[in-house]
């Protein structure tokens, strides 16, 4: 229950203007002297019932001009403008048009459209904090209303880790705040996060009080072959190489260790080469022992046969940080995989009641999603992230891709992504392709996208109450990945590299 739908008890200010002819249960236009600011609230008063809208379009009008219509001569205008006069004068007017929301109360959509003359009233900042606000831990602050600084914007928690959630802009407008902004939140809330970071941003920031860093060493004996055969750069067409590697792993579980896994498969993979009969198995077997040898040239510092499973270092309660800083994207879609895949399996075995290493519910934050989630090839982390996607809600792990290359992310994974946070987006291939994977996202508020400056979102999905506009606010701690101060970092290594005055010229000695 929002509220009643009465001006004395403070949902609505002053009357802002009426509306006009061909409205529908969904789109409203009405004329204003004044006019709202893009993407703020009014209220519709429609045959007793109340009805939220938010202002799509705000378009400037005048008497004169629009019943001398055809008048385009500058000379004229000007002329005319004389009389028209400025803003607040008689002849202007503002004609607007406001997707309706819902009734105040329990924001149901009306099923017939206002009548032509109802009254517009900008909504009350009152009302539209009943709406936005919350409290932890079931709500946590996001920002504030872009068009009402005054009404906080809170999202509900529980939706945001069930329905998952897709942030997506373009590069540098604030897509990793707005993960920290919600994972220090997350944290203090005694929530339990896991992000998958590409470039050590979140691995030093202050998010929660320091986070809980995972490094990503492999323990080759933990994968799954099709993780090894991804990590070796086996691909599923050398079918000749995949039935050696397969040949010799089997050897190889059924022995004890003798060094360790890499080397006793290359000895197991040379006895392979030296007893084969077919060229073909013996070429693949050397084909496969030099992509060992390249692995672990690439790879040796994250390769560790003691290393316990990275879920074993995820702790409860914390921002967990697997840092993918140091490794390739295969690499990275290796562990990401693996990780993954532990992941789901151990809550399903939480929930099925059975000893499990992840006891609580948890919130995977995957960044450059386009990569190992893309549209057009297949990866590893793929798979689970489309399992994760599907099942995951069910089990408690929830999933927020970040992306600042919306069109390059598998749809089917993208439209799984209920909520959703959406900063500067200027491409209309981006536009479109997260409009076709969301119903929440409707033209008016796909419109507003190109001109959001930094840190500006529009925000839909079971998260919130109702779309909005909102400047999310800054993370007030430490992160990377903030724009370097370029001139000043060039300045710096200037000052370094001057070299003090007699040393300046090899010759000064000789003259
Ligand atoms: N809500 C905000 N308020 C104020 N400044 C912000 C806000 N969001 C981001 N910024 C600033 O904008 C810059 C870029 O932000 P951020 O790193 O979050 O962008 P990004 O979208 O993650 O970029 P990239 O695509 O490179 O990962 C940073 O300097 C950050 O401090
Ligand atoms: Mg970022």
């Amino acid at each position: 229950m929002i509220g009643m739908p009465s001006r004395e008890q403070g949902i609505t200010d002053k009357v802002l203007g009426y509306v006009v002819d061909n409205a529908t249960p969904t789109i409203v236009r009405f004329v204003a002297i004044n006019p709202p600011p893009l993407g703020d609230y009014v209220v519709i008063e429609d045959r007793g019932n109340n009805i939220l809208a938010l202002v799509k379009n705000v378009g400037s009008r005048s008497i004169t001009l629009s019943s001398l219509s055809g008048v385009y001569d500058p000379v004229v205008v000007e002329k005319l403008s004389r009389n028209i006069g400025t803003e607040g004068n008689s002849d202007v007017f503002f004609e607007c048009s406001a997707r309706l929301l819902g009734n105040i109360e329990d924001l149901k959509m009306p099923r017939i459209p206002p009548l032509p003359g109802s009254r517009v009233r900008r909504a009350s900042s009152t009302l539209l904090r009943r709406i936005f606000g919350g409290k932890p831990p079931h709500h946590i602050r996001i920002g504030q209303l872009l068009a009402r600084p005054e009404v906080e914007v809170y999202i509900d928690v529980n939706k945001l880790v069930t329905r998952h959630t897709a942030i997506l802009a373009v590069t540098g407008y604030g897509k990793s705040n707005t993960v920290a902004v919600i994972a220090d939140s997350i944290a203090r809330i005694g929530g339990t996060m896991l992000i998958f970071d590409f470039h050590g941003e979140y691995v030093s920031s202050s998010i929660g009080n320091g986070v809980n860093v995972v490094d990503p060493r492999i323990n080759p004996r933990l994968l799954s072959i099709s993780e090894l055969m991804t990590l070796l750069g086996v691909e599923k067409r050398f079918y000749n190489q995949e039935y050696v590697l397969r040949k010799a792993l089997e050897k190889l579980y059924t022995r004890q260790l003798h060094k360790n896994f890499f080397e006793d498969l290359s000895e197991e993979l040379a006895g392979i080469l030296r007893t084969s009969r077919r060229r073909e198995e013996a070429t693949a077997a050397m084909a496969v022992l030099n992509k060992i040898e390249s692995l672990l040239d690439r790879y040796r510092d994250i390769i560790d046969d003691t290393a316990p499973d990275p879920t074993t270092r995820i702790l409860a309660g914390k921002v967990n940080v697997v840092d993918l800083s140091r490794v390739d994207e295969d690499a990275a879609d290796v562990v990401v995989s693996h990780i993954l895949r532990v992941v789901l399996h151990e809550r399903k075995m939480h929930k099925s009641g059975r000893e499990s290493r992840i006891r609580v519910p948890i919130l995977i934050v995957l960044e450059e999603a386009h990569i190992l989630a893309p549209r057009d090839n297949e990866t590893l982390s793929k798979y689970w992230l489309s399992r994760i996607a599907r099942e995951g809600r069910k089990f408690g792990v929830g999933l927020m891709l970040v992306s600042q290359r919306p069109k390059n992310i598998d749809p089917n994974i993208l439209s799984q992504a209920n909520n959703l946070i959406v900063l500067r987006i200027i491409e209309p291939s981006d536009q479109r392709h997260i409009q076709e994977a969301s119903e929440n996202l409707s033209d008016d508020l796909v419109e507003q996208l190109p001109s959001l400056n930094t840190g500006e979102a529009v925000i839909v999905g079971p998260f919130i109450k109702i779309p909005a506009l909102v400047k999310i606010d800054k993370f007030p701690g430490r992160l990377g990945g903030s724009d370097p101060d370029v001139v000043g970092e060039w300045l710096a290594y200037k000052e370094d590299m001057a070299e003090p005055e007699e040393e300046t010229s090899l010759y000064t000695d000789f003259l």
